[in-house]
């Protein structure tokens, strides 16, 4: 037993070291942790059970042969974070580049068979050069199996991926169907084909950090939600992500009651509005105000800002937030926005996530570019994601909801549970000034004084129109309320409403348009 234990010991010993010291050091001093300190600091201390640590690679291709890589280069295990259960996978650049060989992909396989089987969140630390090219098509076959596990467990586990070095090539794609997709900036990047490939392709000249740095995915691209300064940060922000969600889709959200009061009126909120309909405001001063003890984790908070969307507590009830932003572009859905908007929402839905929407939006934008990039494909998501979504679905409308975009954003006619207006609300097929030069231009034109009867044409229409009043006297809007009750009326609707069960019609799945 002496002597096994001692080889034991030994073998450990030795992957331990990862892919040398050199090459730690070399990790250390590009400002990134390793594979092993990263996943120390995610999970519970001493929690960490790690599986596959002696798997190796069978490849006997050119240098190969004889080439020893720890772990195969990717760490794999189980843990906890905060007390729940977890999977993680976290790929180790120091040895071969964290590249991805078949037995690689094997392990992280097998990781997410398990976090499926058992309903646990996956979280996949990403450094890796892609592909090992040396591994020719097994490697792509291991992609291949990460790929349709990763969508086979969507819906049903929360899968987070951290970019924390590079990510090349096809490897893009398991973050991409993954749920959430933290970035480091500075240190982190993706890209399907690097800057070499580009230039020679197609002669544009960009730095691997311009191309698909942390900040180009988080503001230009929308491919990441998340975007940290350093590797602690972003792994406190995973822990954070996770104390709003729940473990798998059979589950509910974890709720914490909070010191906050239920009863808490927020007076302050009536005089956030500005008294110019064309006026902006900053809709996350409301959000800030209204949730459990001004708690926000913003999703996405530099991408189709005109929007915003996040995690909040309110009541003590986990909840996803959609608002329309007046600061940005006046809170108008374009195709971006649309996008956020609708992945967001499926999201919640998909993990039981009830959903919040504060609606202060004149519009979907016009523009030529908005049509030729497909506003009405982009645009048709939210009407889906939202008319799908089966949990509890509460509106505030505080201020413009025109058109299509007011039917969009979770109006009663695509399913809100429950639609609250403050009496700052304008309910309308569109704004008083172009809904006056439309329906009255020949009042306007044969005018004596065409400005004055227009002004007094639009204070007709604004009169009747633009108010909460005539949507709530057919019952599109359920109450029309003081703002400083706002957080209250959400705590009462989430309390009855959050017991709801809705069946959709039985199908293999929808179609939503993308
Ligand atoms: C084998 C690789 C590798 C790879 C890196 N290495 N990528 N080995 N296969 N894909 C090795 C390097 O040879 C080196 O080994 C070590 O890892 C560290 O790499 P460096 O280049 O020294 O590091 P750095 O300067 O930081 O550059 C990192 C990098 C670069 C930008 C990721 O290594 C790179 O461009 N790699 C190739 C990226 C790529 O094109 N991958 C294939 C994508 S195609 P030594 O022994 O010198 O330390 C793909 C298809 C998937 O992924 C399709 C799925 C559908």
């Amino acid at each position: 037993m002496t002597d096994k234990l001692k080889e034991l010991k030994q073998k450990r010993e030795r992957i331990l070291k990862l892919g040398g010291e050199d090459k730690v050091k070399k990790q250390h001093d590009s400002k990134k942790l390793t594979c092993r300190e990263r996943i120390e600091y995610l999970l519970d201390p001493g929690s960490f059970n790690e599986i596959d640590m002696f798997v190796e690679h069978r490849c006997q291709e050119f240098d190969m042969k004889d080439t020893f890589v720890p772990c195969d280069g990717v760490v794999t295990g189980y843990g906890t974070i905060n007390g729940r259960k977890v999977f993680v996978y976290a790929q180790d650049f120091t040895s071969i580049g964290g590249s991805l060989g078949e037995m690689h992909a094997k392990k992280i396989c097998k990781v997410l068979d398990l976090a499926l089987k058992y309903g646990c969140p996956v979280i996949g630390i990403n450094d890796s050069g892609g592909a090992r090219i040396q591994e020719g098509v097994d490697a792509l076959a291991g992609y291949g199996e990460i790929f349709y596990r990763n969508t086979m467990a969507s819906g049903v586990i929360p899968q987070i991926a951290a970019i924390m070095g590079p990510c090349a090539g096809g490897a893009v794609y398991s973050p991409a169907i993954m749920d959430f997709i933290f970035m480091v900036d500075k240190t982190s990047q993706m890209f399907v084909t690097g800057p070499q490939v580009i230039k020679a392709v197609t002669g544009e000249e960009i730095s691997f950090e311009e191309l698909g740095g942390a900040y180009t995915h988080s503001s230009k691209s929308g491919v990441a939600h998340f975007i940290a300064e350093d590797e602690y940060h972003l792994l406190d922000m995973i822990k954070y992500l996770l104390s709003f969600i729940p473990s798998n889709n059979m589950e509910d959200p974890p709720f914490i009651m909070s010191s906050d009061s239920e009863k808490r009126l927020i007076p302050e909120l009536e005089s956030i509005i500005p008294s110019e309909p064309n006026k902006a405001y900053d809709v996350k001063e409301i959000i800030y105000k209204v949730v459990d003890n001004q708690e926000f984790l913003e999703v996405q908070p530099y991408f189709a800002q005109n929007v915003v969307v996040g995690f909040g507590r309110i009541g003590g009830f986990s909840i996803g937030i959609v608002a329309n932003q007046p600061k940005v572009n006046a809170g108008v859905l374009d195709y971006d926005s649309s996008d956020k908007i609708a992945r967001f929402v499926r999201f919640c839905d998909s993990f039981n996530i009830p959903i919040i929407t504060f609606t202060d939006v004149p519009g979907f934008l016009p523009g030529v570019n908005q049509e030729h990039n497909g506003i009405i494909r982009h645009g048709a998501k939210v009407l889906y994601a939202y008319s799908e979504a089966t949990v509890p679905k509460i509106n505030v409308i505080l201020r413009k909801a025109y058109g299509g975009a007011y039917i969009a954003m979770s109006s009663k006619h695509i399913g809100a549970d429950f639609v609250f207006a403050w009496p700052t609300a304008e309910i309308a097929v569109m704004g008083p000034d172009g809904a006056a030069n439309i329906i009255f231009r020949k009042e306007i034109q044969s005018a004596q004084n065409p400005e004055e009867e227009r002004k007094r044409r639009i204070e007709e229409y604004t009169q009747k129109f633009a108010n909460p009043y005539v949507a709530a006297a057919r019952g599109y809007v359920d109450d029309v309320i003081e703002p400083q009750l706002t957080r209250n009326k959400i705590i009462e609707a989430l309390k009855i409403s959050i017991t709801k069960r809705e069946q959709r019609p039985p199908k293999k799945h929808g179609n939503i348009p993308l």
